[in-house]
């Protein structure tokens, strides 16, 4: 890591730099206002900087401009009503001019594709990187925020740029990856508090001129890489480090149902050691993250005729927990009553406490279940109102009522960990037999004898 030397003129230059943005004098830019996108802009506007978001979606815009984000995130609506209040907080569907008025512009657009594969797709960046190239300035800067495969900002976001504004990375503008390292659900105290800032750059002055702004807002501080592609491999580091660690999980809790042994208080009494940091089994990883940067690094070492085999092979692993936790769960009914059960699914967010259903392994739950001939099945989710796919695409219903879902139900398969079901007892699910995919669950508060926790193998079914 490169460590920044700070003289007297570093410090003149960044007490500059930092009364310019507080004035609105150099304001900020940010495309793409999801996830990643608008507790960005609202840790900007609180820093007091101006912030011009833009976004693909008339919605979001609009929902903006009332100063509400559609993605729920803790003290994001407040900052951004405070940035409209104050005429801080502009919205524009014009990238361009969005590019024009703004000096910092930071991209922050998914690049996992519609049609849900797991390979990068890079055309929203592209289309965004085009507007940004049409309206740059000379000593503006870029960031890119998304997590991409390495290679990225180097091949094909700078010669985008640099084709549309005819300026050079090396002379004129300033390029910087800095990859989002934020959880849903606590972002702005992870941007604001809890990770130093990665990043590295391109372009003149570049690391001075990106460290002094990002000090701004990173208290934590600053980690300057030396490489751009290294910087874009460190982001996807951390997400093959989760999947492998978690197909780990996944297959010892395996061995431990077979082996009539409890992974939970093997786990947690491994873990007491400090070198040792098994994570939780469950039903399946989803999310817009985790399954998806081993992809992007297969692909690349693939490209390359590198083998990653752990990689690969926790892939694998990861992707098969849902078709083998639906068939631990369905020992719970008798095989020939099967195709007339109702099974209710709690959880349709790939994780506990979020309202996210991208790539949710509760959605393979379903197809999973309707392999077996199940077609009675509703999901329950707290934070989840409306998916209008599920009815569409696997003719199930959702509700947020608890009762309802459970009523008259012939198996309970919990799917997410969210808070609210370990409240679950006796008095709500009666003798449904339960299937805890995630070992959320204190068997004693539920029905002892018939619930199968994933990673435990001393059951005793009734
Ligand atoms: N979700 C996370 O917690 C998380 C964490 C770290 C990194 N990331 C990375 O951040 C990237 C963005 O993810 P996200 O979760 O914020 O996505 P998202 O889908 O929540 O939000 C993206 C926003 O961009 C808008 N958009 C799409 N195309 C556009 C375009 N061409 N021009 C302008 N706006 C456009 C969409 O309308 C949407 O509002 C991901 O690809 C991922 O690599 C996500």
């Amino acid at each position: 890591m490169k460590p920044m030397v700070r003289n007297s003129s570093n410090l003149i230059q960044d007490r500059k730099v930092v009364k310019k943005i507080k004035d609105g004098e150099l304001k900020i830019a940010i495309y793409g206002l999801g996830h990643v996108g608008a507790p960005l802009a609202a840790v900007w506007l609180r820093a007091g900087a101006h912030v011009i978001g833009v976004d693909s979606s008339k919605n979001v815009l609009a929902e903006a401009r009332k100063g509400r984000t559609v993605i729920p995130e803790p003290n994001v609506n407040e900052a951004f009503r405070n940035g409209i209040d104050t005429e801080r907080f502009k919205l524009y569907d014009d990238p361009v001019k969005a590019s024009r008025d703004s000096y910092f512009k930071m991209i922050c657009v998914p690049v996992l594709s519609h049609n849900q594969e797991l390979s990068a797709d890079l055309r929203a960046v592209s289309d965004v990187a085009t507007m940004i190239g049409k309206g740059l300035k000379k000593n503006d800067i870029v960031s890119l925020n998304p997590s991409v495969p390495p290679g990225t900002t180097e091949d094909i976001v700078i010669p985008i740029i640099e084709r549309e504004s005819g300026l050079s990375v090396k002379s004129d503008f300033c390029m910087i990856y800095n990859p989002e390292r934020i959880y849903e659900g606590r972002a702005i105290a992870d941007i604001e508090n809890n990770y130093p800032a990665i990043l590295s750059s391109l372009g003149p002055n570049s690391a001075q001129l990106a460290y002094t702004i990002y000090s701004l807002i990173f208290k934590k501080g600053v980690l300057i890489l030396k490489s751009i592609r290294t910087a874009e491999a460190e982001k996807l580091f951390e997400g093959v480090y989760r999947d492998v660690n978690i197909a780990l999980a996944n297959e010892l809790a395996k061995f431990c149902e077979v082996a009539g042994i409890d992974f939970w208080q093997a786990r947690d009494a491994a873990n007491s050691q400090p070198y040792c940091h098994i994570h939780k089994a469950g039903i399946g990883v989803g999310g817009a993250c985790i399954p998806v940067y081993p992809q992007f690094v297969l692909d690349v070492a693939n490209k390359m005729n590198v083998l990653c085999e752990v990689t690969n092979i926790s892939r694998s692993i990861n992707d098969g927990m849902p078709s083998y936790c639906v068939r631990q769960a369905i020992k719970l009914l008798k095989f020939s009553d099967l195709p007339k059960s109702k099974v209710t699914i709690l959880g349709l967010a790939f994780r506990g406490d979020v309202s996210d259903t991208r790539l949710s392994p509760t959605y393979v739950v379903i197809t999973e279940l309707q392999k077996f001939g199940i077609k009675n099945i509703r999901i329950h989710d707290p934070f989840v109102s409306n998916d209008p796919n599920l009815l569409k695409y696997y003719n199930v219903s959702l509700t947020s009522d608890l009762k309802k879902a459970v009523k008259d139900s012939d198996l309970i398969i919990l799917s997410t960990d969210h808070q609210e079901y370990k409240k679950l007892g006796k008095k709500l699910i009666g003798n449904i037999p339960v299937y805890d995919g995630r070992g959320l669950l204190d068997r004693n508060l539920v029905n002892k004898t018939k619930i199968l926790t994933i990673g435990q193998g001393d059951i005793k079914i009734t």
